[in-house]
């Protein structure tokens, strides 16, 4: 079978896509700090731990294990972070990137698929958003990753033997519908994470960033894909580059949003607890409405989600929150 390395598997997309490989008989290692994943969240493989910014340690475990292919998840997530801390997103996400690609490059290892994010489009003119829309980030986060594709850009068509993969994530959400993996971070900031853990107590209350966004009720709208669809579009991605596909960008989104308040009603209707919700100012760096056209990952790679239901991936989290292994 394929040997895989997997960049940031112990994290929550990682981690998901790990177990789907893993169920599918390739042979796994994750490198992974550990800085916001868990040891425990890779069920398949070995996990070495370790920083992308020691390049000599990664380049003596890449040339040790030989991969066949790439999934390059590990990087830092937070759109609002990242306006109050560039540097470290052009850090981790930017330059690491290219360390890993330096070592790649030396040692003529071909296939890799890069987690990208809506964030490249900015505050797009269509919706839903195309492959070809503007690159237009307006946050560091999003800038970070446009200039990885920029490099992956470049580098494939110098190497013709080079060939990538980028996925756009749009708003990933929910957990493993086996309740073995999930979403864990010390201090989440996504909504429907935050809005659960209201739901439980763990905060006080959930804010609304934002009502007075262009939208029907003035909060911003997202297009939410359950991890597990997101995960499947990694497997088909990396079948295809391993069966010799072109490099190629592709958005991973189901086609239609939510706005914050759809999402926070529908998390009172699945925990059956009316949390406390503030409205409050917007917070820097969001669009107002990100929703992908996916018809390209569904036409090309024949990408059959199976979890469109915001429902059921608000419950899949909430199965998560409340029986979480770590
Ligand atoms: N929001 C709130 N209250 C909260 C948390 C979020 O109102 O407590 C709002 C945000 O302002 C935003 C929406 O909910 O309007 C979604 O926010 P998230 O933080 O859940 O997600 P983002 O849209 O900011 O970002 C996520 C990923 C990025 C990715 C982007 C693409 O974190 O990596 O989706 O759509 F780029």
């Amino acid at each position: 079978m394929k040997k895989v390395l997997v960049t940031g598997g112990a994290g929550y997309i990682g981690s998901h896509v790990v177990k789907s490989l893993g169920k599918k008989g390739y042979e796994l290692l994750t490198i992974d700090n550990l800085s916001t994943g868990h040891k425990e969240a890779v069920l398949y493989g070995d996990l070495v731990v370790a920083d992308l910014s020691n390049k000599e340690k990664i380049k003596e475990l890449i040339k040790d294990y030989k991969p066949d292919a790439v999934i390059h998840f590990a990087a830092s997530i937070e759109v609002a972070e990242s306006v109050q801390k560039p540097l470290k997103y052009y850090r981790n996400n930017t330059a690491n990137t290219l360390n890993l690609l330096e070592v790649l490059n030396d040692l003529g290892i071909e296939n890799f698929i890069f987690s990208s994010t809506a964030a490249v489009y900015g505050n797009p003119e269509q919706i839903p958003i195309k492959e070809t829309a503007d690159i237009n980030p307006i946050n560091p986060y999003g800038q970070s990753k446009a200039f990885v594709e920029k490099i992956l850009k470049d580098l494939s068509q110098a190497n013709k033997n080079f060939r990538y993969i980028s996925l756009r994530y749009f708003n990933v959400a929910g957990a493993d519908p086996e309740g073995q993996i999930g979403q864990s971070y010390k201090n989440p900031t996504h909504l429907i994470t935050r809005a659960l853990k209201t739901a439980k107590g763990e905060f006080e209350k959930l804010y609304i960033f934002g009502t007075d966004y262009p939208t029907p009720d003035g909060t911003c709208i997202r297009d939410y894909i359950h991890v597990n669809d997101l995960a499947d579009a990694h497997v088909i991605a990396l079948e295809s580059l391993l069966s010799g596909r072109d490099s190629d960008v592709f958005n991973c989104g189901y086609g239609h949003g939510y706005s914050v308040k759809e999402v926070v009603e529908t998390a009172k209707k699945v925990t059956g607890v009316d949390f406390p919700v503030e409205e409050a100012p917007r917070r820097p760096g969001d669009p107002a409405v990100l929703v992908a056209d996916s018809s390209k990952l569904r036409k090309e790679l024949n990408w059959k989600p199976k979890f469109d239901d915001l429902e059921f991936i608000i419950k899949t989290a909430w199965n998560w929150e409340l029986n979480k292994r770590f």
